[in-house]
């Protein structure tokens, strides 16, 4: 059953005719928006930040931030002589172009301000979200050889600095102790570094930023974008986020995933925009109450965030004025129906879903306001992107067909390498010139694409992406823990729950405390939505006769279906 189209509401967006743009569209256009045009040299933050700064934007807001103790905003100009200062930091530091710098911190301007002075000197960004604990911050510095950091005194701990022989500086933001003597603290540094500097130019094809993510096994792998991605960041935030003069934006993601550095800095930025960061933990009242104080305009979050605010009931939206909300927009899940409903009847507004993927580097499927909303629908292919149904050869496959969601290889802000890693990038990359994403999905005869679910064992719980391999491999440092498999399950709210199944080694008794023991070792251990929220404990799990544990199993078990072929099983 097709649910009832959304008709387009009108309005001056920056997109006007879709069918026409995907028909006439090609990317040499944006190129000549960036320094390279002319010089052949480029920088992320010079585009994002400075250049803003010879234009009548130099005292523009370019961020407003606030949290539960601080309300402070910056123009254009003032982020563009704080990145220096923080260029300057790491430049007597002896940090070069290719270097990888880390940021491990909550959301903050110095968050922003030392991304933004990272950039400018060439080095490579790495953002790490501040729930990871000390194994997940540690494959992460080490995988990357990292040579510098900049974290917070609270988190200090979870760096294992002594077992990360590269690490050679690590930068406090906040008031540090006599424990952190020997550290660099950045107010200090910042108070006398000198606000102009050289910028590095690169090559478009330099590294620009480092996101750690999760496949079904292995290690989190380290996804390379570089400075090209900014052709295709700022252009979608132009089309899809619709950003105009005088928007107010703001993406709730933290700047540790995807979401947060290409919707969440580089592409607002890119184009000129205001936006909004707030500190701090989700609750509706204060997501409400963001809106207002700031009168956003253009937001884009997650369905989970979404459903938390439908659970919290009509009532609080009514408390808030937010009519000065003119887009919304979603990532990271399925966007279920019954969300954009109530957005529909609370905001009086479509959410628009957008799908993409932390190795796409930019949106790639979107809903965009000059088009007909689906609810359900993911939308359409972003002009210049080619995206496709296939089988596991690399045929296309008609409408109404499930199979692979693939996107033509070659898209501007497409990853470029996994970190230390040619041989697992190239899996990506096996059939025919298509990217195999690792969604499954059919596309309508109308040409929109329907998301059906992860074709691998990759876990999307509350908007998180988890790789179950991770998990599995802390559970069984536990002594308790022999044997240990990690699947999604099916939640309303969150999209899926961790469920872990394991076996315990002799002389261990399943007790309520053992469990919730386990749970703890994960969340001190990885980070707090990785722990799994409901444990079963079974005699023996099923395995490969190679001895790999069979998830398929486990989740049909989990959901009562028939468990399929079995023919590798163990015994
Ligand atoms: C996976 C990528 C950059 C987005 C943040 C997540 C799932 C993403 C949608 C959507 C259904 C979606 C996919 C994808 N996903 N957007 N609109 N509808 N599923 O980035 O952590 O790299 O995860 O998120 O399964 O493969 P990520």
């Amino acid at each position: 059953m097709q649910p009832i189209a959304l008709p387009i509401v009108e309005g001056k967006y920056n997109l006007k005719n879709y069918e026409e743009a995907y028909k006439t569209f090609d990317w040499s256009e944006v190129e000549k928006e960036f320094t390279w045009y002319e010089t052949g040299k480029v920088n992320m933050a010079y585009e994002a930040i400075d250049k803003h700064c010879e234009t009548h934007r130099k005292n523009k807001v370019a961020l407003y931030y606030s949290d539960a103790n601080r309300d402070e905003q910056y123009t254009f100009l003032d982020l563009k002589r704080l990145s220096n200062k923080f260029a300057n930091i790491l430049k007597e530091l002896g940090i070069v172009k290719g270097d990888r710098v880390f940021i491990f911190m909550p959301r903050s301007p110095e968050l922003y301000t030392a991304a933004l002075g990272t950039i400018k000197t060439g080095a490579i960004l790495g953002p790490l979200f501040e729930a990871f604990m000390r194994e997940a911050v540690k494959d992460r510095l080490a995988d990357s050889e990292a040579v510098a950091i900049v974290t917070t005194p609270e988190l200090l701990a979870r760096i294992p600095i002594s077992e990360l022989p590269t690490l050679k500086h690590i930068i406090l933001v906040g008031d540090a102790d006599e424990n952190d003597q020997g550290h660099i603290s950045y107010q200090d540094e910042m108070s006398r570094a000198s606000d102009q500097f050289e910028i590095e130019w690169v090559d478009r094809e330099d590294g620009l930023v480092l996101h750690y993510t999760s496949g079904s096994t292995g290690k989190p792998k380290g996804v390379l974008h570089v400075h090209n991605a900014m052709i295709q960041q700022y252009q979608t935030a132009k089309w899809v986020l619709d950003l105009q003069e005088e928007d107010v934006y703001w993406c709730t993601a933290d700047p540790g995933w995807v979401t947060g550095t290409a919707a969440g800095m580089f592409g607002p930025w890119l184009n000129g925009a205001s936006n909004v960061v707030r500190g701090g933990r989700f609750s509706p009242d204060d997501w409400y109450q963001t809106i207002e104080k700031f009168n956003v305009t253009i937001w884009y979050s997650a369905p989970t965030a979404f459903r938390m605010l439908m659970g919290a009931g009509d009532e609080s939206v009514k408390k808030y004025n937010l009519s000065t909300l003119r887009h919304v927009l979603s990532v990271g899940e399925p966007l279920n129906p019954e969300v954009v409903h109530w957005g529909l009847r609370v905001f009086e507004k479509r959410i628009h879903d957008t799908w993409w993927m932390t190795e796409t580097g930019a949106q790639t499927i979107c809903n965009y306001p000059c088009m007909e909303i689906k609810p359900g629908s993911m939308g359409k292919p972003v002009p210049g992107i080619i995206a496709a149904i296939v089988d596991d050869e690399g045929n296309e496959l008609p409408p109404n067909r499930m199979g692979n969601l693939a996107i033509k290889q070659g898209w501007p802000s497409m990853m470029r390498q996994i970190w230390n890693s040619p041989e697992k990038y190239d899996e990506y990359f096996q059939t025919k010139g298509w990217y195999v994403s690792g969604d499954s999905a059919f596309m309508d005869e109308d040409g929109y694409f329907w998301f059906q679910g992860r074709i691998d064992d990759v876990i999307m719980t509350a908007g998180e992406r988890v790789g179950p391999f991770e998990i599995e491999s802390k559970l069984i440092e536990h002594p308790a823990i022999a044997e240990a498999g990690v699947i999604g399950k099916p939640d309303a709210a969150r999209g899926e729950i961790i469920k872990a199944f394991i076996a315990l080694r002799n002389g261990y008794d399943a007790t309520d405390d053992l469990l919730e023991e386990i749970r703890n070792f994960v969340k001190t251990g990885l980070a707090a939505h990785a722990a799994p929220r409901e444990i079963e404990v079974k005699e023996k799990l099923p395995k490969t006769r190679s001895g790999k544990i069979m998830r398929r199993v486990l989740k049909a078990w989990e959901l009562g279906l028939a468990t399929g072929d079995l023919s590798t099983l163990e015994d």
